[in-house]
């Protein structure tokens, strides 16, 4: 989220990047290898939101290097 932020793309939230409303979500198209491993907090919106695999909650991962993403919003 905070890169998104800092590149000047427009982050959907209701929680501020609290890992609860899960508006924040992207489509990870390419390099899901450079984003952090899932932790506790986006398998919980994971599972309650149901969320497919290729989706992340951005507020909860680390860009490790280049990716590809997109939104429902963009
Ligand atoms: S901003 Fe609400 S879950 Fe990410």
């Amino acid at each position: 989220m905070q890169a998104l932020l800092d590149a000047g793309l427009p982050v959907a939230s209701s929680c501020s990047g609290d890992g609860v409303c899960a508006k924040c979500k992207i489509q990870v198209i390419e390099g899901m290898r450079n984003i952090s491993p899932e932790n506790a907090t986006e398998s919980f919106l994971r599972e309650s939101k149901g969320l497919p695999g290729d989706q992340r909650i951005s507020c909860q991962v680390q860009v490790l290097g280049d990716i590809t993403i997109d939104t429902t919003y963009w």
